[in-house]
């Protein structure tokens, strides 16, 4: 958007940088934007001017939320399985092949405006970076055309052919590694940024899921890992040797796995997705084991239709706070600039001059109340590149 845009009257600003620890808070702050990019950061007493002004009054202001886990495209809902998991069932990952079928079924218009009020309904609630996953084709055609329509609304894209083994290929998973690592990975690649694979008992195994995103790594894509998420495994200390930018789940953890993350040449971040233990009602990551060794944490919504079928990152950062011990400053780090690490950006999650002007503004006074006020529609205005929403 053209001309500058100053956020003025700031009563606790959230930039992620230097300032009070651990969030980087300035009081009475101001923000100026320019050219979609935070411009200048400072006290709303020494602001600019501008070509346009927003008045925060007095409230807190954040960067914008970056959810870097979720499946968007994808047909149908699975609101009967919910309610089977509520009355007793367990949690298996056996329904991703309803959610195949349906999808398959589907229309490009169909997935299409499926993600896009996905990510309207996120946006609303403060995220401004929405990494976007494949993984309910299981065929060439199919997966190729879920990123190609997630590459229409976020860059963040990831190749998840490797989601679990679909039907057809139930009595030969070696032929459909093939497959994954060889056409569908040619057509996917043109519209994907990451690979990932779901490293689980009744979905890959580590040998799988080394040779697939070894695959992925030759071809020119990042790395992230769905792990740990169901039990323990080799997932996680696989993610690390391999440099992924995350793992993500990270639910049962040994203190190799914890170390391996800790370690001092570590990259990699552990991804924490409460909406998934919310909805299957399983025990929560260990998320202050995590923090304490120093693991460095992000936390994202894993929304889609079975596991969490939530697009809050405000839910995820109060189930954070209340069901994982995290402070209200580290679930909203991890909501912010943790969300950016797994993403390995540097441009987003901060608001420090030069970031992209991803900016929300609260109807309340401190970013506290995010967690403090669960399930309030606290999210007043949101700037995404500069430009009010
Ligand atoms: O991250 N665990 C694997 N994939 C999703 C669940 C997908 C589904 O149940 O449809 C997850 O939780
Ligand atoms: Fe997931």
């Amino acid at each position: 958007m053209s001309g500058s845009l100053l956020v003025d009257n700031i009563g606790e600003l959230v930039t992620n940088g230097p300032g009070e620890d651990p969030l980087g808070i300035r009081r009475d702050a101001a923000v100026l934007v320019e050219d979609g990019r935070v411009a200048w950061v400072g006290a709303a007493a020494y602001a600019p001017a501008a070509d346009r002004r927003i008045d925060a009054g007095g409230a807190a202001v954040l960067p914008g939320f970056v959810d870097s886990h979720a499946h968007l495209v994808f047909a149908g809902d699975r609101a009967a399985e919910f309610a089977a998991r509520m009355a007793g069932q367990p949690y298996t990952g056996g329904g991703i092949r309803t959610t195949v079928g349906a999808t398959r079924a589907a229309t490009d218009d169909e997935l299409r405006a499926t993600v896009r009020r996905l990510r309207g309904e996120a946006l609303r609630q403060g995220t401004t970076t929405m990494e976007i996953k494949s993984g309910y084709g299981l065929t060439v055609a199919d997966e190729a055309r879920s990123l190609r329509i997630a590459a229409e609304t976020s860059t963040e894209t990831t190749f998840l052919g490797a989601h679990v083994v679909p039907s057809e290929y139930a009595d030969r998973p070696d032929d459909y590694v093939g497959l994954v690592c060889g056409p569908m990975l040619a057509a996917a690649a043109p519209y994907a940024t990451w690979i990932d694979v779901f490293c689980e008992r009744g979905a890959f195994d580590v040998d799988h899921a080394r040779a697939i995103l070894a695959c992925g790594q030759a071809a020119g894509l990042g790395v992230r890992l769905h792990a740990n998420q169901l039990g323990p495994g080799a997932g996680v200390q696989l993610g690390v040797e391999l440099g992924a930018a995350s793992v993500d789940h990270c639910t049962h953890l040994s203190d190799a796995d914890v170390d391996a993350l800790a370690g001092a040449h570590t990259t990699t971040v552990a991804t924490l997705l409460p909406g998934a233990e919310f909805s299957t009602r399983s025990p929560y990551p260990d998320a202050r084991r995590l923090l304490d060794a120093g693991v460095t944490v992000a936390l994202a919504t894993d929304c889609n239709p079975g596991s969490s079928y939530t697009s809050s990152m405000p839910f995820c950062v109060a189930l954070a706070v209340r069901e994982m011990r995290m402070t209200p400053a580290e679930a909203v780090w991890a909501a912010t600039a943790g969300g950016a690490r797994a993403l390995r950006r540097d441009d987003i999650g901060v608001l420090t001059p030069g970031a992209r002007a991803d900016l929300v503004v609260l109807d309340a006074p401190s970013y506290l109340h995010l967690a403090y006020r669960p399930g309030v529609p606290l999210i007043r205005q949101v700037i995404r590149n500069g430009a009010p929403q």
